[in-house]
């Protein structure tokens, strides 16, 4: 069975490692062999966005980049539909598989949808109801031309219900639970906090690079603001996404970087190192809040909502939009509350799966089971 795996953005790497790896534990014990074929669109492309992950995490060099990098949603979306078609015209796998929610991941789902290729979607059903995302076009579209949809949550296949879609749905649970499981030892054996000059427990960790914020400029010196004024009691460190630096030069709010400990994007490793010794998590990152979660750091989201509703009921990651006051004053709740962490002793069900999703879905694959 061939089969090719579409990727182009930093999150997608970090899946597509948990069901590659898969993929090669199904074909070492089975004799039926899964041929995969990676296709990076070339959406992130730094090595510092890129090339990193798949060298830390042993993803499977590409055989197809694209090359395309496109500013605007259209012509990105444009120019990979036109080369995919290329690809799978010629390749012609017996499906495909995408994650997540891109423009890399509508692309991909697109283009063998129109050619009649099954599409498998990774991180299926997840919904912000924020039709101003980028992202939620890209998941909404995606979903209503995949089959198999493998969901995260049961909420995930909750929202699919909802939009019609009842058959072909598997809650394998979340594919980055099962990376966050697998290389946090790793990171800890690696990487010392005294790298960054950091104390364990004595930081916040910080990510921005949503669009919603980047490309606002009152939303983003907004939570600069509030950057600069928790760094008066702790120190905060920022690996820096390249578009929110872009869009910080354009607004002239580069001065607000000054008090915080600005670092260069970061390798996975050291990502989760940084996360699991924060005292807190600040980001408008989807896969960070759930990371908070698994490594059990409270968060604080930079979003008006979030598909991660589960983080949010549990009450261990507050939503906090980009209100410089609102920011400030959840970040003081949470220094005050000392166990945020206590649903689990209530014995709830943790809502992202045993961190076998990968093994789940690689298993639906091969048997063709939907
Ligand atoms: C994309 C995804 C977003 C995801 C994020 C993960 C879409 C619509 N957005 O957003 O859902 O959360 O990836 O990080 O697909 N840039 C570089 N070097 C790189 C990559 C980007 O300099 O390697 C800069 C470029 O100026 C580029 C800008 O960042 O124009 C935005 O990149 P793009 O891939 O369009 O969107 P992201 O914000 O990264
Ligand atoms: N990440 C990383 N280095 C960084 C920032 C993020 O390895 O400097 C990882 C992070 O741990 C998570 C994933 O990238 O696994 C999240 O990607 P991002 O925040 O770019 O996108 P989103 O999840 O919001 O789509």
């Amino acid at each position: 069975m061939k089969i090719i795996t579409v990727v182009g953005a930093r999150p997608q790497f970090i899946k597509a490692a948990a069901v590659s790896r898969a993929i090669h534990r199904y074909n070492d014990a089975n004799r039926r062999i899964l041929h995969e074929i990676i296709l990076h669109t070339g959406q992130h492309y730094d090595k510092k966005m890129s090339d990193v992950f798949f060298e830390q995490l042993d993803i499977p060099e590409p055989e197809y980049n694209l090359g395309i990098v496109e500013k605007n949603h259209g012509a990105m979306t444009g120019k990979m539909l036109e080369q995919l078609e290329a690809v799978l015209l010629e390749e012609r796998p017996d499906m495909l598989l995408v994650y997540g929610d891109t423009n890399s991941t509508l692309a991909g789902a697109l283009a063998a949808a129109k050619l009649h290729i099954p599409v498998a979607h990774v991180e299926a059903g997840l919904r912000s109801y924020n039709r101003k995302m980028p992202e939620e076009i890209n998941r909404v579209m995606t979903d209503h031309l995949s089959a198999p949809l493998f969901c995260p949550t049961q909420t995930a296949v909750r929202n699919l219900n909802k939009e019609g879609i009842s058959q072909h749905i598997y809650n394998v649970g979340d594919v980055m639970y099962d990376v966050a499981l697998n290389y946090r030892a790793k990171a800890s054996e690696k990487y010392d906090l005294g790298q960054w000059s950091l104390e364990e427990h004595g930081y916040v960790l910080c990510t921005v690079h949503r669009a919603e914020n980047s490309d606002h400029k009152t939303r983003l010196q907004s939570i600069f603001s509030a950057l600069n004024e928790i760094v008066i009691g702790i120190p905060v460190v920022l690996p820096l996404h390249p578009r929110t630096r872009k869009m910080l030069g354009v607004y002239e709010l580069e001065y607000l970087l000054e008090p915080l400990h600005i670092i260069e994007p970061v390798s996975y490793l050291e990502m989760i190192r940084l996360e699991m010794s924060a005292k807190a998590i600040i980001t408008d990152s989807g896969g960070i809040q759930k990371e908070a979660y698994f490594h059990k750091v409270p968060c604080l989201t930079l979003r008006d909502e979030t598909e991660w509703v589960e983080t949010v009921e549990q009450g261990c990651n507050k939503i906090c939009g980009a209100n410089a006051a609102v920011i400030c004053e959840k970040w003081k709740e949470i220094c005050q509350d000392t166990d945020l962490f206590r649903f689990e002793n209530k014995g709830d069900v943790l809502p992202y799966g045993n961190g076998a999703a990968a093994d789940l879905i690689v298993d639906v694959i091969a048997g063709n089971g939907y």
